[in-house]
């Protein structure tokens, strides 16, 4: 039902509600907008188009839902006006919008952490109770269990190791307190989402544009060992939904992590056997605050939320190979206006 092939089950159950994507010109922002359009959802979707990265990526990101009748983008960043605005005609609000990145919130880093983690969670909650909203989702991260989410017989105290990670815990406790102010919410812990429109600080992103001629160097982080869980893109937006619309979701938390865990080395070998050539590597030492390993636990998503990864690692990477294929021709378009 929140799968793409889910509209008419979907309109059944919930309608056409229109609802808010925080975030939404960034890399999982945008595929969610296109699925709740799809579904026949009426988007409002908020970004301030951050440029910590490429502003011409977010751009491209909307090109399939901009124009869409069903979709309005507020160009702007998210304070309590613009919140109660958007909120206001929203029945569910998708918590998107932040800083990700484990190694640019130490130092100065966290200063845009902590404002776009932690006092922008706050502020989207305090909005959310004022518009009378009946769900938020709250898009947290695996990084909050540090290096305790090591295997499915061990369920791990959050415990981060980074400050990106605790940003993202005291997002989670924040929409804890919130419950206070008769606030439903569901927390995601994602992990490691890839697809089409990755970051381009992420791992995936970085190997596949260093299989190019003249691509940079993919520097590689420590020894290759780290396993993690990798979760494809439509993946992470089905569970989304879900705990958006799911009435026995409200005020759980769920891991979202796609179904095996695997090493850098492999995704290396992979990428390039996809890409069809080699990359330039560089090797430094493993950075602080990154784990050996990430498992996800997600017997709870299936039982409550219904939902279970369905997209596996080399179909989910060759669709990301295509999109950085398509990419080199595609730099250039802007359609949206500053
Ligand atoms: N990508 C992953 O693997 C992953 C894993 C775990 C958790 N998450 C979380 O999921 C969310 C989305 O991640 P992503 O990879 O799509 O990141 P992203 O950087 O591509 O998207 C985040 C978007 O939020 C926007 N934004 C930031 N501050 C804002 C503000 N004050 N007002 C309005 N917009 C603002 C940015 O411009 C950006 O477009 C983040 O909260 C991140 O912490 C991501």
């Amino acid at each position: 039902m929140f799968g793409p092939s889910g509209t008419s089950k979907f309109q059944q159950e919930f309608g056409s509600p229109t609802v808010a994507v925080t975030g939404v010109a960034g890399f999982i922002g945008s595929h969610l907008a296109e699925r709740l359009v799809q579904l026949g959802c009426s988007v409002i979707g908020i970004d301030d188009f951050d440029p910590w990265y490429d502003l011409n990526q977010k751009r491209n990101n909307l090109l399939d839902v901009i124009g869409n009748p069903n979709f309005e983008l507020v160009d702007r960043a998210l304070d309590h006006e613009t919140a109660c605005a958007a909120f206001g005609r929203s029945s569910v609000v998708f918590h998107l919008a932040g800083r990700p990145g484990v190694q640019d919130s130490w130092g100065q880093g966290f200063v845009e952490s902590s404002r776009r983690n932690v006092e922008l969670t706050q502020q989207v909650l305090e909005a959310s109770v004022e518009s009378d909203v009946s769900r938020v989702v709250y898009a947290s991260s695996s990084s909050v269990y540090g290096s305790g989410a090591t295997s499915l017989e061990i369920a791990p105290e959050p415990q981060p190791i980074s400050p990106y990670g605790v940003s993202k815990l005291v997002g989670e406790q924040l929409a804890h307190v919130y419950r206070n102010r008769g606030l439903e919410v569901t927390n995601l812990r994602y992990f490691t989402v890839y697809g089409p429109r990755q970051r381009p600080d992420m791992a995936m992103h970085r190997m596949f544009e260093s299989t190019k001629a003249n691509g940079p160097v993919f520097v590689r982080r420590g020894d290759g060992l780290q396993r993690r869980e990798f979760t494809y893109v439509s993946d992470v937006v089905s569970a989304t939904v879900a705990a958006g619309f799911v009435a026995a979701a409200a005020d759980e938390t769920f891991d979202v992590g796609g179904g095996s865990s695997v090493s850098l080395q492999e995704v290396m070998s992979l990428v390039e056997k996809l890409a069809g050539a080699s990359m330039r590597t560089e090797t430094t030492a493993a950075p602080a605050g990154d784990p050996a390993v990430t498992v996800a636990r997600t017997n709870k998503a299936r039982d409550v939320l219904g939902w279970i990864p369905e997209v596996d690692l080399v179909k989910g990477l060759g669709q990301q190979c295509e999109w950085h294929r398509q990419r080199v021709s595609s730099e250039a378009p802007i359609l949206i206006a500053d």
